[in-house]
């Protein structure tokens, strides 16, 4: 489903990713996790190519690109074919939360008004916001516009999903409702890529949880082993970080 080659990212002389390979099966959920800097969003907005990669080969599905010749129309299905969710939702404020999941449906798909509408309230169902079709994003929760910006993100039926930190900017009591809503997307068999610092709901949900650190995947391993015995002193450190500060059992 997405194989990822020598993935390499300059910013100007910086050298963020220096190389990932990176292989996932249809349905796969994959948690990436690692210290702040070490190229994890980067390595996603290369993903659907919100950023070019400097290097490196990335497939999704059917499409291939090489990093030195993206042509627009394999831009556009990449685009298209991943659904990205990030940290702060990114909805349009002055679009009701309908409206926010119907935008693309009416004006990249070209669905006809009504017809978007029902898909749309299929998917506000879908988080758990049925009756939120009319609000707009100012009178909705962080959780609630997090949940919104998921739902908008499914509308054009992607392939992959890609999640940056989706919970780091809500408050603690919200977190779940949109954990609950995120495993419900990985469980449905929906290939998932996820990066987060929910260790617990990491270990929960993925099949594989990838640790990067300075542009490089260090360790990757089933969730179960991976934390249970980490191999690089690198991953060990991190780990033992977190369960100190979130008293996280294991
Ligand atoms: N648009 C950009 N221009 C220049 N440098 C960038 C840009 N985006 C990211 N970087 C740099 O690339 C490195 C990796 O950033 P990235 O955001 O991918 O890290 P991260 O692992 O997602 O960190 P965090 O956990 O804090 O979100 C950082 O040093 C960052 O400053
Ligand atoms: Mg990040």
């Amino acid at each position: 489903m997405v194989k990822i080659t020598n993935l390499q990212k300059y910013f100007k002389r910086h050298h963020v990713l220096k190389g990932i390979n990176l292989a996932i099966k249809e349905g796969e959920t994959v948690a990436i996790i690692g210290p702040s800097g070490s190229g994890k969003s980067t390595l996603l907005r290369c993903m659907n190519l919100l950023e070019r990669p400097s290097e490196g080969t990335i497939q999704i599905g059917d499409t291939t690109l090489e990093a030195h010749h993206i042509d627009k129309m394999s831009l556009l299905q990449v685009r298209r074919s991943t659904g990205m969710v990030f940290q702060n939702y990114n909805l349009f404020a002055n679009k009701t939360s309908l409206e926010n999941i119907t935008e693309a449906l009416i004006t990249v798909k070209k669905i006809e008004k009504g017809e978007a509408e029902k898909i749309g309230y299929a998917l506000l169902n879908t988080v758990g916001l049925g009756d939120k079709g009319n609000h707009y994003p100012s009178g909705l929760s962080g959780g609630q516009q997090q949940r919104v910006a998921i739902a908008r993100a499914l509308a054009l039926n992607p392939k992959l999903m890609l999640f940056d930190e989706p919970t780091s900017a809500l408050d603690p009591e919200l977190v779940q409702e949109v954990l609950q809503v995120i495993r419900n997307i990985a469980n449905g068999g929906l290939t998932t890529i996820i990066v987060t610092h929910e260790l617990e709901f990491a270990r929960d949900i993925a099949d594989r949880i990838i640790f990067m650190d300075e542009g490089l995947i260090i360790e990757e391993n089933n969730a179960k082993d991976f934390f249970v015995s980490p191999q690089h002193p690198r991953t060990r450190k991190f780990i033992e970080k977190f369960t100190q500060q979130s008293l996280y059992y294991i």
